[in-house]
């Protein structure tokens, strides 16, 4: 069952069933060029179980993003509940298989979550904490509607806190 569905794309939830594919994106040293170190199997197998709890403990997660004129697995896209600087803010996520970049699948991702987001969470502002290196993401961001809002260290990294806060009525 998707989460939800765009042109495009659908959001579904991880099972365990989908390592093979997820390590395509998560296991790429070019896809995980702004992260301390590519993920090995394991890692993976971790990264599913982790986003499985926070589904179960935040109604939330980076949720698997589909093709669906070939129901192939080619990215992961959804909502973090995260803490930064004490608060606890939902953030937007996004990693897409390189063979697919530069289509507007991962920005057609991401505004799906973020009309998802302000209209299933209690929550007036999402964020993206993204790399001050990492171009790509941070046009995804703009394109997404969002605005630098802070900088920051962020696990140990510095990181720009993007945001854009939910239009009242
Ligand atoms: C970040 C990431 C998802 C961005 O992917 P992307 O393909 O650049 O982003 P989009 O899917 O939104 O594609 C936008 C590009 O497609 C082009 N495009 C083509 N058709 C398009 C369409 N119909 N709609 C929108 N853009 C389109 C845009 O012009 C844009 O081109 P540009 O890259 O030259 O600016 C990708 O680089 C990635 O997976 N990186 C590794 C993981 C990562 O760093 N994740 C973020 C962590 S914070």
């Amino acid at each position: 069952m998707p989460i939800l569905e765009t042109s495009r794309l659908a959001l579904r939830e991880f099972s365990d069933a989908d390592a093979d594919a997820l390590a395509r994106i998560l296991s790429d040293p070019e896809a995980m060029r702004f992260y301390p170190a590519p993920y090995d199997r394991a890692g993976v197998e971790q990264w599913i179980a982790r986003n499985r709890e926070r589904y179960k403990n935040d109604g939330v997660g980076l949720w698997a993003m589909i093709l669906k004129p070939t129901g192939e697995l080619i990215g992961d896209c959804g909502i973090l509940l995260q803490q930064v600087e004490g608060e606890h803010l939902y953030e937007i996520g996004y990693h897409l298989r390189r063979d697919f970049w530069h289509q507007g699948l991962a920005t057609e991702a991401a505004v799906a979550c973020r009309q998802w987001g302000f209209q299933n969470l209690k929550a007036d502002r999402l964020i993206s904490l993204i790399r001050p290196e990492n171009i790509p993401s941070q046009r995804v961001a703009e394109r997404n509607g969002m605005k630098i809002w802070k900088e920051i260290d962020w696990r140990g990294l510095p990181h720009v806190v993007y945001s854009i806060e939910k239009l009242t009525p």
